[in-house]
């Protein structure tokens, strides 16, 4: 069996703390399973980066790591990958930003994470690199000479190709895109918008429908929908429930109703529509004044992007304007918090609540409204409220589904959910479940191994492993090829 190798940008290194996100908690799930490495970047920045990977062995899994420098950092991370490809990705050419000096170090850091990985990759290890921070890394580690399988998934939308040509080294990313073995989508339609970029006369579709041919090599394609452990959850939630944090907050609302969002603070989520559509509930719907509570978390992220401190200030406005306006001495309808908590502790709120408010206004997949569904009680499940622009849409059709630009339909679902019977929040729950169980999150990283290696991961136990050598010698890299010409 080949050796299993995870590449992401950000790495899950086991210590205690903050919630890890959905590819931090895909990817963690996938190596604890099938043990293996897991390389990126260790979170730090160091003028002078020790010159080999720190790694540590936890269990069956190496964490590899590296250090940036933080100007070429500053130029990656914060520029090419969140100023430029991230809002592209997430359709909002408004907010993108295009500098060159980005575009070389998002280029030169790619090829600092090959150089530093090929020194501990084996010649049978399969290589599973994560995301749009590292599109370029699969032909960086061929022209490192690695000749074993490489497959990339994509944990974001991937645009049409109307919005991606906006991009001026366009033809260089789908080019690189075209350099894996296998290449993963969320959904149906990030796959069908990447498609509508390799259509041009060097790239057709060959006779099978996940081959596409292009600069004379074939690559797979096909859609995984990420997902979540759906006995964990539904195990972490229900003993939660019990837990001094959980406790407190349900003992706070005083009987109230909840409706939550957890999300990390980016405009790609909605989080000022929502609040927006909040205002617009309790306006349209006074009612619920006093007996409703909305807990929004909304962990920092990006801080140093421009877009994101703008979308902070603004929600920081609109909850404060909206809490003068509507609070009373005993009761505050909004909860706007922006620090993060244990998954645990996550799980356990997301049981509480009645209500999951999931609206981003573009979204990869969104695993908190899988999450939402698996930490429920079955025999009194709440009402997840959904946006069609996410991933998840079309698998959790028992949603109640509302555009998040639509106020008056996000505020009118609010009001169906929390007055829901009980009947129906079973039947719609009882559909989402089904459908988060099919593609739970061991489907999902057992589907995309298999079909780059051919081989089939049996769910096991944790247990010790020593993985990979180090490898001495490190071949240069190659010039980069020439670019396919743009359409
Ligand atoms: O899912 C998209 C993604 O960028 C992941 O790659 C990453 O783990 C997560 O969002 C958090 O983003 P960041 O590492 O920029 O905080």
């Amino acid at each position: 069996m080949r050796r299993l190798v995870c590449v992401s940008n950000r790495i899950s290194l086991p210590r205690r703390g903050a919630a890890p996100g959905g590819l931090a908690v895909g990817v963690l799930a996938a190596l604890q399973n099938t043990g293996g490495m897991w390389f990126g970047w260790s979170g730090e920045t160091a003028e002078v980066p020790s010159a080999e990977p720190e790694v540590l062995v936890r269990g069956n899994v190496r964490f590899a790591t590296i250090d940036l420098k933080p100007a070429e950092f500053d130029a990656y991370y914060n520029g090419y990958c969140n100023s430029t490809l991230w809002p592209l990705f997430h359709y909002f050419p408004d907010r993108f930003t295009h500098e060159e000096a980005q575009h070389d170090a998002y280029y030169a850091v790619n090829e600092q994470f090959a150089r530093q990985l090929a020194k501990l990759l084996k010649p049978d290890d399969a290589v599973w690199i994560h995301d749009y921070q590292l599109i370029p890394l699969g032909r960086c580690l061929r022209q490192l000479n690695f000749h074993g399988p490489i497959g990339f998934f994509l944990h974001i939308p991937f645009p049409h190709r109307q919005v991606l040509r906006v991009l001026p080294s366009y033809a260089e990313l789908v080019r690189d895109l075209c350099q894996y073995d296998l290449l993963g989508f969320q959904t149906d339609d990030d796959l069908r918008s990447f498609l509508s970029c390799v259509e041009q006369p060097e790239a057709r579709l060959s006779g099978q429908k996940d081959l596409v041919e292009t600069g004379g090599r074939s690559v797979r394609v096909g859609v995984y929908p990420i997902g979540v452990d759906v006995d964990a959850i539904s195990a972490a939630a229900a003993a939660a429930v019990s837990q001094d944090k959980v406790q407190r907050m349900t003992a706070s609302l005083l009987g109230r109703k909840l409706i939550i969002g957890v999300d990390r603070l980016d405009y790609s989520k909605g989080l000022t529509e929502r609040f927006a559509a909040f205002e617009q509930f309790l306006e349209s719907f006074p009612d619920n004044q006093g007996r409703v509570t909305f807990l929004q978390i909304a962990p920092l992220s990006r801080g140093d992007v421009n877009a994101y401190s703008e979308i902070r200030h603004a929600l920081e406005a609109s909850a404060g304007r909206l809490n003068g306006h509507f609070a009373e001495a005993d009761w505050t309808p909004i909860r706007y918090l922006n620090r993060n908590y244990t998954h645990a502790t996550l799980m356990g709120f997301l049981r509480a609540a009645q209500v999951a408010l999931v609206t981003p206004v573009r979204d990869g997949m969104n695993l908190v409204a899988k999450e939402f569904v698996a930490a429920q009680d079955p025999d009194d499940p709440g009402v997840l409220i959904l946006s069609p622009l996410a991933g998840a849409a079309p698998e959790l059709t028992g949603a109640l589904q509302v555009n998040p630009y639509d106020k008056r339909a996000t505020a009118l679902a609010l009001q169906t959910a929390l007055n829901m019977p009980l009947a129906e929040r079973r039947a719609r729950h009882e559909q989402m479940l089904g459908a988060v169980r099919e593609h739970d999150i061991h489907n999902w990283y057992g589907r995309f191994v298999h079909d780059l290696t051919g081989e089939i991961i049996r769910r096991r136990p944790m247990e010790a492993r020593d993985g990979g050598d180090v490898r001495d010698t490190v071949p240069q890299l190659m010039p980069r090829p020439k670019l396919l010409s743009a359409r």
